[in-house]
């Protein structure tokens, strides 16, 4: 089966969060089962850099009245998986992130960005494709690429099937609707049966009313967007669809993230071997300037610093757990105040609180292997990949029971146990969770049984990159 992914970042070439992560490993995935799968990625400055031997494969115009764009061809870095850039200088090569200039704020032209990968993503899948392959299957990820799904229905030549996959209901793409002109969508689609939501035209609106399938990147996220609390207004068009949506559990790449290999670890381990775990957190305390001490507790955060991530409620439970005699890592970027909030608490513990407000991939694998206890008590999460990171280096996380923390961590008390639950959003809830890690692991021998659990445990890709080959055969 012919497939496009298309996606909007992936690892090694362009991160902001999980995506990526997911965008470098499922193809890979879906190639080892022996399917012809290719991404699409726009040609931002890094892809273009870290692509060798790239060749121009075609030159075409997109949208009337715009400038022709090349489609470059690669190889994905150390795999055999083809890749397709979008190379348009103008909407792509500019310093800072790839949806954000350097003060936060979105690049106000991201609908013809994006609307540009969408459009170049369903001429993939048509008759006037560009080049001699043609996809069977457009896999979107995300509004970034939620218009493929409407071009395609719209061509009335035959073209490929779509699926949506939702990564984050959170972000929607919303745009005035004078962008329709633009980005050669017919004034007819903006409608309740179309592009149309609330007044404004949605991508990922889009998607979700236009793909053939929907997917979400956990069983239970696929239930929470169907509901009032967590379906940002499009949990009817869901309900309607709902024959049409299923949840497949992310996985994670076991070659990028194990601690027997980790480029990023002076000092390697696994299962057989987890005192030499301690070697770890050592070199992490000196590196962060934290006090060396073996029995402190530290407890380690690597997340985007947004709502999502409830940190706010773990702000509030830290200083006791500090004076406690707990240590803290945290490594992540994002909104100011809680930023403000970390660096404050680091101030007034210096040797106890570590904060890096930057991105920083190593950092990132040395904080999932130094630490004792992973934290991620996110109000919602699709799918979350630290969680299952943490559990894979003996770092058991500390999760709310929500989205893809529920459907991929076993509580403590269970016999099967992989890290600890808790329900209620709730700053006090929270505390006494995270004291009843700190309580487990003073115990040694039930601590390390919560360890080997979570590194024992299967979450590499093989089952779901299945589950999603199994969807497409259905289609
Ligand atoms: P989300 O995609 O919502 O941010 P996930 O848990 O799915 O959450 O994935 C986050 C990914 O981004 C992980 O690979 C995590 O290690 C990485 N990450 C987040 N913040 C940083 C950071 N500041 N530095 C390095 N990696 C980070
Ligand atoms: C999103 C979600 C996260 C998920 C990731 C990859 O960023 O917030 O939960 O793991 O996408 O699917």
């Amino acid at each position: 089966m012919k497939i496009l992914f298309v996606t909007s970042e992936a690892h090694p070439l362009i991160k902001t969060g999980g995506l990526a992560d997911v965008s470098g490993a499922l193809p890979a995935a879906l190639q080892a089962l022996g399917q012809d799968v290719r991404l699409l990625l726009p040609g931002y400055i890094p892809v273009l850099d870290k692509l060798d031997s790239k060749r121009t494969v075609a030159s075409f115009g997109v949208f009337p009245g715009q400038p022709e764009i090349r489609l470059l061809s690669a190889k994905m870095p150390h795999t055999e998986v083809p890749v397709y850039v979008l190379d348009a200088p103008q909407y792509f090569c500019r310093v800072a992130g790839p949806y954000q200039y350097e003060l936060g704020g979105d690049w106000p032209d991201n609908p013809m960005r994006f609307g540009m990968l969408s459009r170049v993503a369903a001429m993939l899948g048509s008759a006037d494709s560009p080049i001699a392959w043609r996809a069977d299957i457009v896999h979107c990820n995300d509004w970034q690429s939620g218009l493929a799904p409407a071009y395609l229905q719209l061509n009335r030549g035959s073209h490929a099937k779509s699926v949506m996959t939702i990564h984050n209901m959170a972000f929607q793409g919303s745009f005035d609707r004078d962008w329709l002109a633009p980005l050669d969508l017919p004034q007819s689609c903006f409608d309740m049966h179309g592009v149309e939501f609330h007044g404004y035209l949605s991508f990922l609106k889009a998607g979700l009313h236009y793909a053939d399938r929907i997917v979400t990147v956990s069983p239970t996220y696929a239930h929470e967007i169907q509901t009032t609390e967590m379906g940002y207004g499009m949990q009817g068009l869901l309900a309607v669809r709902n024959g049409d949506v299923s949840g497949i559990l992310n996985g994670i790449d076991e070659q990028e993230w194990n601690p027997a290999t980790d480029r990023y670890l002076a000092a390697h381990y696994d299962s057989s071997d987890l005192a030499r775990k301690a070697a770890g957190k050592l070199a992490l305390q000196q590196q962060l300037g934290l006090e060396t001490d073996a029995k402190a507790p530290l407890l380690g955060v690597v997340s985007r610093l947004t709502y999502q991530k409830g940190l706010d409620m773990l702000l509030e439970s830290l200083p006791r757990l500090l004076d406690g005699g707990a240590q803290l890592a945290v490594l992540g970027s994002g909104e100011s105040e809680l930023e403000r909030r970390f660096q404050q608490l680091a101030q007034r513990y210096p040797e106890r609180v570590s904060v890096t407000l930057r991105f920083d991939e190593g950092l990132s694998h040395r904080i999932m292997a130094g630490a004792d206890i992973f934290l991620m008590p996110s109000r919602f999460e699709p799918c979350g990949l630290n969680q299952m990171y943490g559990m894979r280096y003996g770092t058991p996380p500390v999760v709310r029971k929500t989205g893809g923390l529920a459907d991929s961590v076993s509580d403590a008390q269970e016999s099967d146990g992989t890290g600890f639950v808790f329900d209620e959003a709730d700053p006090a809830i929270l505390y006494r969770t995270i004291v009843r890690a700190i309580e487990c692991y003073r115990d040694e021998k039930n601590f390390r049984r919560i360890q080997l659990n979570g590194m024992r445990r299967d979450v590499g890709w093989a089952g779901s990159a299945q589950r999603y080959l199994d969807l497409y055969r259905t289609m």
